[in-house]
């Protein structure tokens, strides 16, 4: 059984640099310090150990009121479909369950397709109940 804490700050952070390396997720990693940073000023973050390896992690951002918005959910590709990815996002969207509106920006891919679907996200592309949208600028 694999435990879901937040005591993100009590693992080496080398750690969780593994993990964001193990996803291939190397231009977080190329500046160690402002990946800390980041940690550091998430509202919410959650890992998941098995021994001393740091297998999972997620970190969200929100006011607490009006958005929840849903930075990184990553598994260890030798731990993924065993359902921490779930649990985890099931965890934060219980710790933010009196938010209105819950937000997030990923691939356009079938695997996060299925991944969001199956935990309540819907996409823009088919949502029904209004004339939503969506905007995005990234700084490169
Ligand atoms: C996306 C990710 C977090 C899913 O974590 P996971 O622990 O493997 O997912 P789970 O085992 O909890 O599966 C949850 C659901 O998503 C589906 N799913 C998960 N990974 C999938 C994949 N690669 N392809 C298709 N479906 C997938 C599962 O079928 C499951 O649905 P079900 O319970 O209805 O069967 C994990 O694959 C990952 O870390 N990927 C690399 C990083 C990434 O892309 N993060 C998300 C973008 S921010």
């Amino acid at each position: 059984m694999f435990n879901i804490r937040e005591d993100w700050r009590s693992v080496d952070f080398n750690d969780i640099v593994s993990l964001y390396n193990s996803v291939g997720w190397n231009a977080y990693t190329k500046d160690k310090e402002s990946l800390l940073k980041a940690f550091t000023n998430s509202s919410y973050v959650l890992i998941v150990k098995e021994g001393n390896v740091v297998v999972a992690a997620l970190r969200s951002l929100s006011d607490d009121v009006s958005i929840h918005y849903l930075q990184d959910i990553l598994v260890r590709p030798s731990h993924q479909y065993k359902g921490i990815g779930r649990r985890l996002l099931d965890n934060v969207l219980k710790r933010y369950s009196h938010v209105r509106t819950h937000m997030l920006l990923t691939d356009d891919e079938e695997k996060q397709m299925k991944f969001y679907t199956s935990l309540g996200y819907e996409n823009l592309k088919t949502y029904k109940k209004g004339t939503l949208n969506t905007f995005v600028k990234m700084n490169n």
